[in-house]
C-alpha cells in the first residue's frame, strides 16, 4: 500500500498544533504495518537545511505565480516531499500568519499550490512509486481532489482527513480562475460555501472517503452545533465517514526517556515525578505546596473554552491548589492568563509563548492537566498527561471523550479511571471537576494508583494506523 500525505505541518520539522504531531506520526506506525507512506509539506524557511540535503524529483515552471520543484529527502523516520517554491512559502514567521498578525492575504493560493502539486504526484508518481491513495489533511490540502478530478486523468482514491472543522480554508468566489478552478464545480454540492469557496467543504465533497480524529467528533460533525455549516453536508456523507482516535509518537513522549525532563520515570518508580514538579514551580515562580499542581499548554483560543478556566481560578487557588499555564493566541486572553499570575502570584504562573520543552518538562511534572475544551476532534494533550501519568481533567467533547475514563464512583471501584471528565462543558462544573480533582489528590493510594493505570493505558498509534490502513484498503481495491 503506497500512500501519500498531503498536509502544511509535519513535526518535529514545523508545528503550530497537533495536526504536525499527528503527520509525523502516522506513517511511521503505518509503514511498521507494511505501508510506504510519503509527505508532503511546503518547505517553508525552518526547513531550508533539510532542503538542501535533498534530492529535486519534479518540476514546475509556474505553480501559481513562480517556479516550484519537489525535493525528497529523508528524515527523522519520514519520507518527506518537500515543495520550495519561495513566491510562495519563503517567508518569515508563522506558517500561516503575516506580520500584522492576520492570515497572509494569498493563502489561497499558497495551498491551491500545495494541493496542486499533490495532485501532480498523485497523477505522475515519483519515479517508480505511485501513490495507491491519498490521505489530504484538513483544508490546506483539499482542493487536491479537485484538481484531480478537473484532470480527466485516471488517479489514485482520496481519503479527507478532518483534524478541526473550524478551519474551513474559504475564498471570494471572484478567486475561482486564479485558483484554476472550473466554475461548474461552484455549486451547493461542489465547493461553494454561502457565496464564498471553501476547501474543505471541496475536500469532503470529492473525496472517496471522509475521516475524522475521533469517533464521537464523527458524531458531532453530524449536528448544527458542531458541523459549523458542513453538518449536511456530512450527514450526506456518513456512510464513507468514520472516526479514528489519534495516538502519541511514543518515541518522542515517554517519561522513562524524556530529555527535556528534569529527571525520568515510571510506573514503576513515580520518584523523579516530584524533581520535574520543583522544576515547574521554579520556571513558573509558584509557591510549593501540599495541593496538587495543574498545568494548561494551549493555543489561547476560544475553542479551548479559556473564559472557564479564568472564572475558577479563584476556585483553583481556594483549594490549596497552584496552576502553570504554557501558550499563546489571542490577545485579550494573553492579557488575562499574565494578569491572573500577578492576581495570584505564587498560585498561578504563566508564560506567553510557544516551547517544546517547557511542554514537556510540564507534562512530567504536573499533576494534572486541564483542558475544558467547547469542542475538540481529538485532542492530543490529554494523551500525553496520560503517559506521563499528568491526570487529565477534561470536558466531555469529542475525542477527549473518548480517551479518559472519569473517576466517577462506579470507574473508582472498579479500578478503571483515568482522569476526570465534566458536562454540561460550563464554568460550574469545571469548578465541580476541579475539586473533585483536589480530593482525589488528598487520597494519595487513589492518585498513585489512577496515575499509574494512565501510564499503562494505551496511546500509541498501532490500532489506529490499523484502522486507517482498512480505510485506504476498502477503497484502494476499486
Ligand atoms: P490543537 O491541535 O487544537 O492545538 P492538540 O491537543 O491536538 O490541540 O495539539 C496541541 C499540540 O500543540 C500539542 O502537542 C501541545 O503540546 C502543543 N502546544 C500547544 N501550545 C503549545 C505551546 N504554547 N508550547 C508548546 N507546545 C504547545
Ligand atoms: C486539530 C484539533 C485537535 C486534534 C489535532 C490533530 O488541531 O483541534 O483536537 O488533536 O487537530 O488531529
Amino acid at each position: 500500500m503506497n500512500v501519500l500525505f498531503v498536509a502544511s505541518e509535519c513535526a518535529p520539522f514545523i508545528k503550530t498544533g497537533g495536526l504536525a504531531d499527528v503527520i509525523g506520526a502516522v506513517p511511521k506506525a503505518l509503514a511498521a504495518q507494511g505501508a510506504s507512506v510519503k509527505v508532503l509539506i511546503p518547505a517553508y524557511p525552518a526547513l531550508a537545511s533539510l532542503v538542501a540535503t535533498g534530492q529535486s524529483v519534479m518540476d514546475f515552471d509556474d505553480l501559481f505565480g513562480g517556479p516550484a520543484r519537489i525535493v525528497a529527502v529523508r528524515a527523522k523516520g519520514l519520507d518527506l516531499l518537500l515543495l520550495e517554491a519561495a513566491h510562495l512559502f519563503d517567508r518569515p514567521g508563522n506558517i500561516y500568519l503575516g506580520p500584522n498578525a492576520l492570515d497572509w492575504p494569498d493563502n489561497d493560493m499558497r495551498f491551491a499550490g500545495l494541493s496542486f502539486a499533490g495532485a501532480q504526484i498523485a497523477l505522475k508518481g515519483l519515479g517508480d512509486w505511485r501513490p495507491d491513495v491519498v490521505n489530504c489533511h484538513d483544508w490546506q490540502a483539499g482542493l487536491l481532489p479537485v484538481y484531480l478530478r478537473q484532470s480527466g486523468e485516471p488517479a489514485p482514491q482520496v481519503v479527507m482527513t478532518i483534524h478541526n472543522i473550524a478551519f474551513q480554508g474559504l475564498c471570494d468566489a471572484t478567486r475561482l480562475t486564479a485558483l484554476g478552478l472550473d466554475t461548474d464545480l461552484f455549486t451547493p454540492d461542489g465547493i461553494e460555501y454561502f457565496g464564498k469557496i471553501s476547501f474543505l467543504k471541496a475536500g469532503i465533497a470529492l473525496s472517496d472517503k471522509i475521516t475524522t480524529v475521533s469517533p464521537t467528533y464523527a458524531a458531532e460533525l453530524l449536528t448544527p452545533e458542531f458541523g459549523m455549516g458542513l453538518d449536511g453536508l456530512l450527514r450526506a456523507r456518513q456512510s464513507d465517514l468514520s472516526g479514528i482516535l489519534n495516538g502519541i509518537d511514543l518515541d518522542v513522549w515517554s517519561p522513562e526517556a524524556d530529555e527535556a525532563l528534569v529527571a525520568t520515570y515510571s510506573a514503576r518508580s513515580l520518584k523523579g515525578k516530584a524533581r520535574n514538579r520543583a522544576e515547574v514551580e521554579a520556571r513558573f515562580g509558584l509557591t510549593p505546596g501540599d495541593g496538587p499542581l495543574f498545568c494548561l499548554i494551549s493555543r489561547l483560543t476560544a475553542q479551548k473554552g479559556l473564559d472557564m478556566l479564568l472564572d475558577c481560578l479563584p476556585l483553583i487557588v481556594e483549594q490549596g491548589a497552584t496552576l502553570a499555564v504554557l501558550g499563546t493566541g489571542e490577545p485579550d486572553l494573553e492579557r488575562a492568563f499574565v494578569a491572573a499570575s500577578r492576581d495570584y502570584a505564587g498560585s498561578v504562573g504563566t508564560i506567553i509563548g510557544y516551547d517544546e520543552e517547557m511542554s514537556h518538562l510540564m507534562q512530567g511534572g504536573s499533576d494534572a492537566i486541564l483542558i475544558p475544551s467547547r469542542f475538540e476532534p481529538c485532542g492530543l494533550t490529554q494523551l500525553y498527561g496520560l503517559r506521563y501519568g499528568t491526570l487529565p481533567v477534561v470536558a466531555r467533547t469529542g475525542g477527549l471523550a473518548d480517551t479518559v475514563i472519569d473517576a466517577n464512583e462506579a470507574a473508582l471501584l472498579a479500578e478503571c479511571a483515568t482522569g476526570v471528565q465534566f458536562a454540561p462543558v460550563n464554568a460550574t462544573m469545571f469548578g465541580h471537576a476541579i475539586a473533585r480533582t483536589c480530593a482525589l489528590y488528598r487520597q494519595p493510594k487513589v492518585w498513585a494508583a489512577m496515575m499509574r493505570r494512565a501510564m499503562r493505558h494505551p496511546v500509541g498509534w498501532d490500532l489506529s494506523a490499523t484502522a486507517y490502513l482498512n480505510v485506504y484498503q476498502s477503497i484502494s481495491e476499486h
